[in-house]
């Protein structure tokens, strides 16, 4: 059975006492109101996750992810964090590919193919990220977009390990702007993205792995999306960054 997620994606946001206090807020809200089998994943900004990872003993269902990492083992990157640092603090997911570090940072999908084996090397999960822009929309090349992002950062994989990866399927022109997309087009796309993962692994795996929508979640629209059949949670950012909106994001989990 497919893991249900619901993963917040902080960006650069929170100092840190106010991701720690954000932290309490939301395993305090968890404790009392979550009752459903939902893995909550937050992803604050690195240099919160040593501190942050006590405050989750105990709380099995809620782990922590890195929003990036390097494509290298080791050695001279200034500035750059690798998978081993990140697994060494307790992270068990760390997010690729998101449409942010695409455009700002110039990632493509080869380079990204490097960071989702270094990340398996280290025993996290990827949270692969896919998705078109407005343009690629509006021109009908969304099918091809996702599908080009689907194969050239995770297709080399073998089948142990492709089993290990969560896909975040993410339309930028819905990031942060308050659009989201419809949950029939969201269900659509999440449709394809495991048709094309059957394809290439066969159904079973296609069928266990967890494809997530994010891109303008809130509480009033997550039920309606989670309840799609392909859709098994979510990746949330400005939401995230509330507990109260946060929780009632993850609660729209059955
Ligand atoms: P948003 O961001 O929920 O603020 O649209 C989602 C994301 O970028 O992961």
């Amino acid at each position: 059975m497919r893991k249900k997620i619901v993963a917040g994606n902080w960006k650069m946001n929170k100092t840190f006492d106010e991701g720690v206090q954000l932290v309490k807020e939301i395993i305090e809200l968890y404790s009392k109101e979550v009752t459903s089998q939902v893995y909550v994943v937050l992803a604050p900004p690195f240099i919160h996750l040593y501190k942050l990872q006590p405050l989750l003993f105990g709380m099995p269902m809620l782990e922590l992810g890195a929003q990036n990492c390097s494509n290298m083992p080791n050695g001279a990157y200034t500035g750059e964090i690798s998978a081993a640092m990140l697994k060494s603090v307790g992270c068990d997911y760390v997010i690729i590919g998101h449409s942010e570090r695409r455009a700002y940072f110039n990632e493509t999908n080869d380079w990204l193919a490097k960071k989702v084996d270094i990340a398996l090397a280290n025993l996290m999960q990827p949270i692969y990220c896919v998705g078109e822009t407005l343009e690629e929309r509006n021109n009908g090349k969304f099918y091809e977009v996702i599908e080009s992002q689907l194969r050239d950062a995770l297709f080399h994989l073998p089948e142990e390990q492709m089993r290990h990866v969560v896909v975040a399927y993410e339309p930028v022109w819905a990031i942060g702007t308050g659009q989201t997309a419809t949950s029939a087009q969201a269900q659509e796309m999440h449709a394809f993205i495991r048709k094309i993962i059957a394809d290439k692994y066969g159904d079973e795996l296609s069928e266990n792995i967890s494809i997530l929508y994010g891109g303008s979640v809130k509480p009033d629209n997550a039920k309606e999306l989670f309840e799609q059949p392909d859709i098994d949670g979510g990746l949330i950012g400005g939401a995230a960054l509330q507990a109260r909106s946060f929780i009632d994001i993850v609660k729209g989990i059955k």
